[in-house]
C-alpha cells in the first residue's frame, strides 16, 4: 500500500499544470450512456476514480478507450444494472442511474453508502426521477427504478444541506430524454453541473439555465454523438494554491479556472495570501505573516467543502485563531485529529474546526482517510519539520493526478514510497 514520504520546508517556487476536472469528467462519461453514437472527450485526467468509472461503462457494455486524456466511449448497447461491488468502490457511480433509466426503461442500481465525510443519501435523486414518472423500489442494498416513458416535470432539489451536485446531474440526464418540459428548481449551480449541461447540449439536448438554480430542459427523442473538452479541475488549483500559501512561496497555476474559483481566491486573500489573474493561469504568492481567517462551507459559488480540508492545514500555519465551519458535510473533519498529531493546535465544536496556529508542524506517520483529508496532510507535511509520512494515498490518487511529481517539480521534498 503506498505512502509518501514528505521532508517538510521547502518553499515552493515554479508552475503547475492544472488537469481536467475529475468531478465533471465523472458525471459527462455517465452521459455518455445516453447515446449509442460515439463521443470523445479530452482532457479527462487519469484518477483512479476515472478508471472505476471506465470500468462502470465497459461492465454495461460500452466499448471504452483512454490514452493521454482522451477517453472514447460507444455504447451501442447497454445493460441496465450498476452491480454493487462496481458502485461501492466509488459513489460517484450513482450518476449512472438518471442515464441508464432514460436509455433501457429501467435500471438497478446498488445503494451507494455512505463513506467517511458523512452520510450520503440519494433521497433528493430519487424523489427528482420519481417526479419524471419512474416507479422506484429499494430493496436489498439496490435502487430499482422503471418508466415506461419518462414525462418532463417541476422538480425542487433543494435537501437540509442544500442543493445536490450528483442529483441534479441524474435529473438533468433523465429530463434530456423525458417528454416535455422538466423545471429544476434549487439545481446545483456548481461549474461541473454546467459542464455537463454543455455537454449534453453538444449531443443534441435543449438546456438552458446552467450555472443558476434553476435548469430548464425541453426533453428530445434521442442524442447524438459528441466531442467535448472538460474544464479544468478547480479544486486542485485550490490544492495547488493552498501549497503555494502553506510554504510561503511562488506558483504560477497554468490553467486554473479562476472563473471558477472566486470563493477560494478570496478566502486565500482574506489571509493574506497574494492571488493574481494572469494570462493563463493564478499566480498565488505568500510571505509571513498571514492572517488568521473564518471560512463556512456553502454550495456554489460559496466556499467548496471539498476545499475545506485544505484550509484547515493552511490555519495550522497562521498565527491567531480561525475558524472553519462545513455546513455541507458536518463530519467531514478526519483530517483534524491527524493534524493534531502533527502539533496542530485545533479543536472541534460541532461541525466547526476552532485552530489557533503555531508556527512549525512536527513531521510525524499519518494516515489517509478521504480524498481531501488526504490532501490537507500532504499540505501540512509539506510545512512541518523533519519528515511526515502519509500511508493510504490511494486515497489521493483517486482525486490528483500525478501529485507527488507535480509538487516535486516546484521544490517539495516529496516520494512515493512502497
Ligand atoms: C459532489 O458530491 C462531489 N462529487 C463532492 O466531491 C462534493 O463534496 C459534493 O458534490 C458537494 O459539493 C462529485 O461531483 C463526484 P451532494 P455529491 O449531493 O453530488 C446531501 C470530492 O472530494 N444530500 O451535492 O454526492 C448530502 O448528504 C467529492 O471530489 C441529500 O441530503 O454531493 C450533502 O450533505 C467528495 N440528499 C449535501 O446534500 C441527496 O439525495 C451535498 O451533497 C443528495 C445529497
Amino acid at each position: 500500500m503506498d505512502k509518501f514520504a514528505i521532508h517538510g520546508g521547502n518553499v515552493l517556487r515554479g508552475t503547475v499544470s492544472v488537469s481536467g476536472s475529475k468531478n465533471s469528467s465523472l458525471p459527462i462519461l455517465a452521459a455518455t450512456l445516453l447515446t449509442r453514437e460515439r463521443c470523445v472527450l479530452h482532457r479527462v485526467p487519469d484518477l483512479s476514480d476515472i478508471r472505476y468509472m471506465l470500468d462502470m461503462l465497459r461492465y454495461l457494455g460500452a466499448e471504452v478507450e483512454f490514452a493521454d486524456g482522451t477517453v472514447t466511449v460507444e455504447a451501442k448497447k447497454v445493460a441496465w444494472e450498476a452491480p454493487y461491488d462496481l458502485v461501492r468502490r466509488m459513489r460517484a457511480s450513482v450518476c449512472v442511474l438518471g442515464p441508464l433509466l432514460a436509455r433501457c426503461g429501467r435500471t438497478k442500481v446498488s445503494l451507494p453508502g455512505g463513506c467517511v465525510i458523512g452520510d450520503r443519501p440519494i433521497d433528493l435523486h430519487l424523489r427528482g426521477l420519481e417526479a419524471l414518472g419512474s416507479r422506484i423500489v429499494l430493496s436489498k442494498g439496490y435502487v430499482i427504478a422503471e418508466a415506461s416513458e419518462l414525462v418532463g416535470a417541476r422538480i425542487a432539489l433543494r435537501g437540509p444541506h442544500g442543493s445536490t451536485v450528483l442529483g441534479t446531474d441524474n435529473v438533468m440526464m433523465a429530463a434530456s430524454l423525458a417528454r416535455g418540459t422538466t423545471i429544476i428548481e434549487d439545481a446545483a449551480s456548481e461549474p461541473e453541473v454546467a459542464d455537463l449541461a454543455r455537454f449534453l447540449r453538444s449531443m443534441g439536448a435543449r438546456i438552458r439555465g446552467e450555472g443558476t438554480g434553476r435548469l430548464e430542459i425541453e426533453g428530445v427523442d434521442a442524442l447524438h454523438g459528441a466531442e467535448h473538452t472538460v474544464i479544468s479541475d478547480r479544486i486542485e488549483a485550490g490544492t495547488f494554491a493552498v501549497a503555494a500559501a502553506i510554504t510561503r512561496g511562488e506558483l504560477l497555476l497554468a490553467k486554473a479556472p479562476a472563473e471558477h474559483m472566486g470563493s477560494t481566491i478570496s478566502a486565500l486573500r482574506e489571509a493574506g495570501v497574494s492571488v493574481v489573474e494572469e494570462e493563463g493561469g493564478l499566480r498565488v504568492r505568500a510571505c509571513d505573516p498571514l492572517r488568521p481567517f473564518q471560512l463556512r462551507t456553502s454550495t456554489y459559488p460559496g466556499f467548496p467543502t471539498d476545499m475545506q480540508a485544505q484550509f484547515c492545514a493552511l490555519a495550522v500555519t497562521v498565527p491567531g485563531r480561525s475558524q472553519i465551519a462545513d455546513d455541507i458535510f458536518p463530519t467531514r473533519f478526519m483530517h483534524i485529529s491527524e493534524l493534531k498529531r502533527m502539533g496542530a493546535h485545533a479543536d472541534l465544536l460541532a461541525n466547526v474546526a476552532v485552530i489557533d496556529g503555531i508556527p512549525r508542524l512536527s513531521g510525524a506517520p499519518v494516515m489517509a482517510s478521504d480524498l481531501r483529508a488526504s490532501a490537507a496532510l500532504v499540505l501540512a507535511g509539506l510545512q512541518a519539520e523533519n519528515t511526515t509520512t502519509v500511508s493510504r494515498v490511494y486515497h489521493i490518487d483517486r482525486g490528483y493526478e500525478q501529485i507527488d511529481a507535480k509538487l516535486r517539480a516546484v521544490g517539495a521534498d516529496i516520494a512515493r514510497q512502497p
